[in-house]
């Protein structure tokens, strides 16, 4: 501005304008603090993100390790060995990856902001080595609806990390998929704590979960479903379990999940699946099972399920599944098979077999040990019966004597002689 130098309040006003800027610019102030002056640069800043006044308003500022995007509404914090969640998340953030990063433990109200992150609706949490994941952890996030869980060793994950950190109020929770695969808690941590039932306690609590549409629990090493753990997910479309240790699938685990969809079961250790279950997966009236790479054991227990598979639609690549046990029927296409191919009497099952081995084997060393006993103590036992022998003839002599002394002449006389 030349020769407006004289004019001395239109100076001030520039200088203050230029360093308001550059505060704006060092992203050093919040929008509030400053003075509500006439100014257009300022005006917008109080609303979240209109972005029509042409100028980089000021919606929000990127924590300093982050990208962000306003024009995606996206925010990465990847791979950056984050030790907590940034404290100053632009409130335009829909999808938020957090990943790569040492979290290691996620307090209760983790993303709580004022005011809040209301349109977060995708998390991505994944690889962050959380250990813990505090109840409550993800209130005051109203428009979450994909969260990322997956690789991380959790061994602590309250109950209440969904619902609330006030277990007295039940908070349900907006959470429309949630994605927990290869939580790996180290082993010493698994052998005091049950994984099948840490993760069945979270889905559980407080119904929070009602609105859950896809779950994800693959490669966790479930070994079973806890009972009644999907009970409370009425609207499940997706549930999948692959490449877990699930050896068999409880009856009523799928009762009422009648909208679901899709069921991935593959690179289990399923053996064979009952009635029960059969009738309880055919009774639901949308869904695809993905059975492949289970070691089906091809014995009499699988003519009902040969059989229903026979008749389902509902098994995708039902031609796949193949016998794994016992070996004669290796490989054998579980559709092809003929109740007459399932039986169980000529060859025992391995683990029968194996029992009757063990079982001989107790029972030698049994023997032997006794053996061994008899033995060590055979200078022992033969005294002992010498004693016997000893003892009887004793009293066998004692017998004679009396029956004797009656009888031997000589007796009877010394007897009377010593009675002179
Ligand atoms: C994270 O930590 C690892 C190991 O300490 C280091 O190699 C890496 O450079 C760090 N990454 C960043 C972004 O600081
Ligand atoms: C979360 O991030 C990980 C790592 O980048 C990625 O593999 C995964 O697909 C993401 N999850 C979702 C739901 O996009
Ligand atoms: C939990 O909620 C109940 C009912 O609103 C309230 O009385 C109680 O103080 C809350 N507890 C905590 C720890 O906030
Ligand atoms: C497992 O439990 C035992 C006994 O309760 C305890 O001494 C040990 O520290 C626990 N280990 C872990 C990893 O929590
Ligand atoms: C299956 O899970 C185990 C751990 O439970 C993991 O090491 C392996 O890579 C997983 N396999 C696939 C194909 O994801
Ligand atoms: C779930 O199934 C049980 C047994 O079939 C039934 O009694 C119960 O009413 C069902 N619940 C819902 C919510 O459909
Ligand atoms: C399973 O169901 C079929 C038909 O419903 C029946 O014929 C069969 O006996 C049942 N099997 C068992 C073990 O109950
Ligand atoms: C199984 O039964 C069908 C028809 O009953 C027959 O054609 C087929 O040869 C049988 N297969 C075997 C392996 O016995």
């Amino acid at each position: 501005m030349p020769g407006g130098c004289s004019r001395g309040p239109a100076a001030g006003d520039g200088r203050l304008r230029l360093a308001r800027l550059a505060l704006v610019l060092l992203g050093w102030v919040s929008s509030t603090s400053l003075p509500s002056s006439a100014s257009s640069s300022t005006s917008s800043a109080s609303l979240p993100a209109p972005a029509a006044s042409g100028q980089p308003a000021l919606p929000g500022r990127c924590p300093p390790p982050c990208e962000c995007s306003e024009a995606a509404r996206t925010v990465k914090c990847v791979n950056r060995n984050l030790t907590e969640v940034p404290a100053d998340l632009p409130p335009y953030v829909r999808t938020l990856f957090l990943t790569g990063n040492q979290l290691a433990v996620l307090p209760a109200g983790a993303f709580a902001r004022r005011p809040p992150l209301a349109d977060l609706a995708a998390l991505n949490l994944s690889g962050n080595r959380l250990r813990e994941v505090g109840a409550g952890a993800f209130e005051h996030l109203p428009g979450l609806r994909q969260l990322d869980l997956s690789h991380n060793p959790l061994a602590d994950l309250s109950p209440f990390a969904f619902s609330g950190s006030n277990a007295s109020v039940a908070a349900p929770s907006p959470v429309a998929e949630l994605i927990l695969n290869r939580l790996e808690p180290p082993a010493s941590v698994r052998q005091n704590r049950s994984m099948e039932r840490m993760v069945a306690a979270a889905l559980r609590a407080g119904h929070a979960l009602r609105g859950l549409r896809r779950l994800e629990l693959a490669s966790n090493q479930l070994l079973y479903l806890p009972r009644d753990v999907l009970a409370q997910l009425p609207g499940l479309r997706h549930l999948d379990l692959r490449n877990n240790s699930l050896v068999s699938l409880t009856h009523g685990s799928f009762r009422n999940l009648t909208h679901l969809e899709s069921l991935h079961l593959e690179d289990n250790a399923l053996k064979v699946l009952r009635n029960g279950t059969l009738a309880e997966l055919q009774s639901l009236p949308h869904v695809r099972v993905f059975l492949d790479d289970n070691p089906w054991v091809c014995d009499c227990h699988m003519v009902d399920m040969v059989a229903w598979l026979k008749e389902t639609e509902i098994v995708q690549g039902k031609g796949r599944l193949t016998c794994a046990f016992p070996e004669k029927m290796r490989h054998r296409v579980l559709l092809e098979l003929n109740s007459s191919d399932l039986d169980c009497d000529p060859i025992l099952p391995p683990s029968l077999q194996t029992s009757y081995v063990f079982l001989g084997i107790v029972l030698a060393l049994i023997g032997a040990i006794f053996l061994l006993v008899l033995y060590l103590n055979r200078k022992g036992i033969k005294k002992w019966m010498h004693n016997i022998r000893d003892a009887c003839r004793d009293h066998m002599e004692g017998y004679h004597y009396r029956y004797e002394i009656n009888a031997d002449p000589r007796l009877t006389n010394l007897s009377s002689n010593s009675d002179v």
